[in-house]
């Protein structure tokens, strides 16, 4: 991995002139420590955990697969993808997925991928993609998510994309992307990636980096929830997995001293429960009591309005309204950006969903309608 290319640690004094720029570094390296420490719960109980999380995972990876199957047809020009925030890399590993034939593994790394395929069917190999397929750059500030993401293409076969540098993985600030080689980059931020990246002023610097990355002819592309769905979507999908940031603070209810609390149940969108059951589980994970939380209305209100959510332990995640997001994308990104719902194209997956795309050149309007 490339070092790190955050900011030291916090001995720098406030500068007067910019606190904004210093309060932005500061939540990212308190941030970063939740990272490191959530990854394997994030992993298992997000990525690949939540049936509703999985739902607008594929949606994302259709689409975008789609949109670069469609471009590698029309023209042989490189693509470069750049991930800002990538995790576990679920999606360069499809990509890389998609670029490569079976033949050319040996048979090892050939059962795997085609294991992978068989659950995955958008890492099919695809013969335009894999001629326009070029260096592929993951960027993320947690080491722990890094190396869960090497470990993905060492499982799925690919490891070679990770030893021959055409998959980068950098520890670094999705901030501070960096440049690619000559040829179109697509540099993409997924899975509301950009509600977790430490507040509007993160949501603004994020922005920046994809044009910048970007360039007049590149595209980005930034896929985000939307506090609209809060209600039917976000209450249940934090409330279901409490081990991975902690405890919403819309949730009233005492937790056993030296104990974390773990949802029984996974509520799918639009079932609401005013009384969550928990088990209670020690440090080492045992179970040791069984609970319940409960709901707290005005709270409940006011975060379905602003998408704005608190953990018990302070850790802050939003999920932007609709105009506030509009506003975000004419702001730093201008003529070149739109917003699209994707329950445009996709009504079941897409609704909680709000798109961004960064498209100087109108390919992605046009492919789109
Ligand atoms: C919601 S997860 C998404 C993971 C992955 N993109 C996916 O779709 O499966 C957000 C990721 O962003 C990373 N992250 C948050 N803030 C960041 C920042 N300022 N710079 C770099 N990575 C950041 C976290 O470590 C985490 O891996």
């Amino acid at each position: 991995m490339a070092p790190m290319a955050l900011p030291t640690s916090g001995a720098a004094p406030r500068e007067k002139n910019f606190p904004m720029k210093v309060d932005l570094e500061a939540r990212q390296k308190d941030d970063q420590i939740v990272w490191e420490d959530c990854a394997q719960t994030y992993e298992e109980q997000v990525v690949e955990g939540h049936p509703d999380i999985r739902s607008a995972e594929s949606l994302e990876e259709e689409w975008l697969g789609h949109l670069l199957r469609k471009r590698s047809w029309q023209r042989p020009e490189q693509i470069h993808v750049v991930e800002a925030g990538c995790g576990s890399a679920r999606v360069l590993a499809q990509l890389a997925a998609a670029a490569t034939q079976t033949e050319d593994l040996e048979p090892t790394d050939r059962k795997l991928l085609q294991a992978y395929r068989r659950l995955r069917p958008e890492g099919a190999f695809h013969s335009a993609w894999a001629q326009t397929c070029g260096k592929m750059v993951g960027v993320d500030f947690s080491r722990s998510m890094l190396a869960l993401a090497e470990e993905r293409f060492s499982r799925i076969g690919l490891s070679r994309w990770i030893q021959s540098r055409r998959v980068q993985l950098i520890h670094g600030s999705a901030f501070q992307l960096p440049p690619t080689a000559p040829g179109q980059p697509w540099v993409i931020c997924l899975l509301n990636s950009i509600g977790v990246m430490q507040g509007e002023e993160g949501a603004r610097a994020l922005l920046r980096s994809v044009r910048q990355a970007a360039g007049a002819s590149g595209v980005g592309f930034i896929s985000a929830y939307r506090a609209e769905a809060m209600e039917t979507h976000g209450l249940n999908q934090y409330e279901s997995t409490l081990e991975v940031a902690g405890i919403p603070d819309w949730l009233e209810g005492d937790v056993p001293t030296g104990c974390r609390a773990r949802a029984r149940q996974t509520p799918r969108a639009g079932e609401a429960q005013e009384v969550l059951p928990v088990d209670w589980v020690d440090e080492s994970g045992a179970l040791t009591g069984h609970g319940e939380l409960r709901r707290q209305p005005d709270r409940v209100r006011q975060v379905c309005l602003t998408g704005q959510v608190r953990t018990r332990s302070g850790y802050q995640s939003r999920w932007y309204p609709w105009s506030q997001m509009a506003q975000l994308v004419r702001d730093e990104w201008g003529e070149a950006g739109w917003q699209i719902s994707p329950g445009r194209l996709d009504r079941l997956r897409g609704r909680p969903l709000q798109w961004l795309w960064f498209d100087p050149t109108g390919w992605i309007r046009e492919s789109l309608g």
